[in-house]
């Protein structure tokens, strides 16, 4: 059984990006290299992965992915882009685009992980509707030593502590790395 884990670094105060979705507050913190050899290990145990179009946006400017598709990170794993609208592809890359209630793609999304885990790349609110239809079984933050006045939010649901298990601490760098188990609210 696939599980589906929120793997994301966020700033203190729990936001993801900023107004303008930058992430130059994150590129700048010491201690990514450590952070980056632990995320290593995760990619492999990951079969699918989801992102909204927001972060799948800025994923092809950052990294000019349609000109230099060979960037793209998530080769060999099937990636599910939610969005309403058609966006530029990844030439080469096994991206497919969805719309709707996670209901409606889970069983497409359960069988393309296969034996391996769900990644959520985010943003909040499409990790929200997960965790709103119950599939959300745990949440790895990499917290920066940063804080926002405001931003693009980290998980804008209410999940009470009767809900999460504190699972692992490590420090890498200068991030805190925090795992939780997350509880089914239904
Ligand atoms: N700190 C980190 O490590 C980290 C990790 C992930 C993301 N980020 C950044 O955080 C920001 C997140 O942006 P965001 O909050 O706007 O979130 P997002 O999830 O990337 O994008 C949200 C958009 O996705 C589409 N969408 C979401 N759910 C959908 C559904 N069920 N059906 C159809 N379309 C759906 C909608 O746009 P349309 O329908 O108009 O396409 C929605 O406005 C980005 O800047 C990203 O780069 C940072």
């Amino acid at each position: 059984m696939s599980r589906v884990i929120y793997n994301t670094a966020t700033t203190l105060n729990g936001f993801l990006a900023d107004d303008e979705n930058s992430l130059s507050w994150l590129f700048v913190v010491p201690g990514a290299d450590e952070a980056e050899s632990d995320f290593s290990g995760f990619l492999t145990e990951i079969g699918a992965l989801v992102m909204g179009s927001t972060t799948y946006e800025w994923l092809l400017e950052h990294e000019s992915l349609v000109e230099h598709p060979e960037k793209w990170f998530y080769g060999g794993k099937v990636s599910f882009v939610l969005s309403s609208r058609t966006l530029p592809v990844v030439p080469g890359a096994d991206i497919r685009f969805r719309s709707g209630e996670v209901a409606e793609i889970w069983a497409e999304l359960d069988e393309a992980a296969g034996e391996n885990d769900i990644w959520l790349v985010g943003g909040g609110d499409l990790v929200g509707q997960f965790a709103d239809a119950g599939h959300l079984d745990q949440i790895r933050v990499s917290v920066a030593p940063v804080t926002l006045v405001s931003g693009k939010p980290l998980l804008p649901r209410r999940i009470e502590s009767d809900r999460l298990t504190l699972d692992a601490v490590r420090k890498a760098g200068q991030f805190a790395e925090l795992v939780y188990t997350v509880q089914s609210g239904q």
